[in-house]
C-alpha cells in the first residue's frame, strides 16, 4: 500500500485501524471528488470496527467496513428508502454511501425538549413501520439513535425518520428467508418471547419478526417517557411514583404529565410487553389502533383482515 497521499489519510489514521484504512485508501483512490473535501471541515459522528459516520456540510459520508454480502443489503434498502437518490461506491471489502444530513437523532433530545410534537413524532414513526412493513421490509433495528429529526430538510413530509438500514432485510410469506430473531440491539429490539418461537410455524415466526420493529418503536417511546419521569423523580418519592398507576395520575407530576398522557398513546408505550408475553390479540387491537388513530393507509399483511 502506497503512503498516504492525502492530508485526510493523516486525519484518518488516528481514528480507524489499520486494515479500515486500507479499506478506505482502496474506496476513495478513484473518488477524484474526495480531494477537494476539506477535511478541516469533516466531523466525525461515529467510528467502529464496523463503520464510518462522517459529517461533511450538508452531506453524511458513511464507510462500511464491511464485505459485499453484508453492505449490499444497506445499499440496496437506502436506495429504496430514502426520499433522494443515494449515491454509493463500493470495493470488494468495503463501501461509501452519501446521504442527505439530518438533524439530531432522538438520543441526543430531551424528552422535555419534543413534548408538544410527541403526536407527530409517533405519527412519523408509525407510518414509516407501517410503510415498511406493507412493503414486506422489516427494519431491525427500531431505537432511538435510528431515528432522525428532518426539519432541516425542506418539504420532507416527515418531521422523524427512520434510518440506517444495516440490518433490514424482505420477509415474503411464501419465502421468508432466514429469520434472525437474535439481530439488532438488546433492550431495543430483541424482544423475550414468552416461549419458543422456532418451534412454532413459518407464517407464525414471520408473523413475530415482524414485531420485533413494533418492540423496538415501544421500548423507544417508553424510554422517552421514562427518562422524562427520572427528571420528576427529585421532586418526588421515586417509589412511590413507580406505584403510582399508569403514570396517568397527573395529581402531583404538573403540566408536563398530562400533556405527555394525552398525546402519547398510551398503549404504544406497552406494546413491548404485550409482544414479550405474545399476547397476539392485544397487539393486534394496539397496531390497529395506530392505523385508525393516524389515518395510515398502508397496511401491513398482518393487519389486513
Ligand atoms: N443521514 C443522517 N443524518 C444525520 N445523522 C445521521 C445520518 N446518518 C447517521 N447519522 C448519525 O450517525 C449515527 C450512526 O449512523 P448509523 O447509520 O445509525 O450507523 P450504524 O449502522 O453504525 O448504527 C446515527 O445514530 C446518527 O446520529
Ligand atoms: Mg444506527
Amino acid at each position: 500500500m502506497k503512503a498516504p497521499q492525502y492530508p485526510h489519510y493523516s486525519k484518518l489514521r488516528n481514528i480507524l485501524k489499520e486494515e479500515q484504512l486500507d479499506i478506505y485508501k482502496n474506496l476513495t483512490k478513484k473518488l477524484s471528488i474526495i480531494d477537494s473535501i476539506d477535511f478541516n471541515e469533516v466531523s466525525i459522528i461515529k467510528s467502529s470496527s464496523r463503520v464510518l459516520v462522517m459529517c461533511y456540510r450538508g452531506g453524511i459520508i458513511k464507510v462500511i467496513f464491511a464485505p459485499n454480502n453484508i453492505y449490499k443489503n444497506e445499499l440496496y434498502y437506502s436506495h429504496v428508502l430514502y426520499p433522494v437518490n443515494i449515491y454509493s461506491l463500493a470495493s470488494l471489502d468495503g463501501c461509501m454511501i452519501f446521504l442527505p444530513k439530518y438533524g439530531l437523532s432522538l438520543n441526543k433530545h430531551k424528552y422535555s425538549e419534543i413534548i408538544k410534537e410527541s403526536h407527530i413524532l409517533e405519527r412519523d414513526i408509525c407510518r414509516q413501520v407501517m410503510q415498511l412493513h406493507s412493503s414486506f421490509i422489516v427494519h431491525n433495528d427500531i431505537k432511538p439513535s435510528n431515528i432522525v429529526n428532518t426539519k432541516n430538510i425542506p418539504k420532507d413530509i416527515y418531521s422523524w425518520r427512520i434510518i440506517d438500514f444495516g440490518l433490514s432485510e424482505t420477509h415474503i410469506l411464501s419465502n421468508p428467508g432466514r429469520l434472525y430473531f437474535e439481530n439488532g440491539t438488546r433492550d431495543y429490539n430483541i424482544p423475550e418471547f414468552r416461549k419458543d418461537i422456532t418451534n412454532l410455524s413459518e407464517s407464525e415466526q414471520l408473523f413475530w419478526i415482524y414485531m420485533k420493529d413494533w418492540y423496538g418503536v415501544s421500548r423507544t417511546f417508553s424510554e422517552l417517557k421514562n427518562e422524562e419521569s427520572n427528571t420528576f423523580s427529585e421532586f418526588e418519592n421515586k417509589e412511590e411514583f413507580k406505584l403510582n398507576e399508569e403514570f396517568v395520575k397527573p395529581i402531583v407530576l404538573g403540566d408536563v404529565v398530562k400533556v405527555f398522557t394525552k398525546q402519547i398513546n398510551i398503549e404504544l408505550e406497552y406494546l413491548y410487553m404485550y409482544i414479550d408475553d405474545m399476547e397476539l390479540s392485544v397487539i393486534l387491537k394496539v397496531l390497529r389502533n395506530l392505523l385508525k388513530k393516524h389515518n395510515i393507509e398502508e397496511t401491513p399483511y398482518y393487519l389486513i383482515v
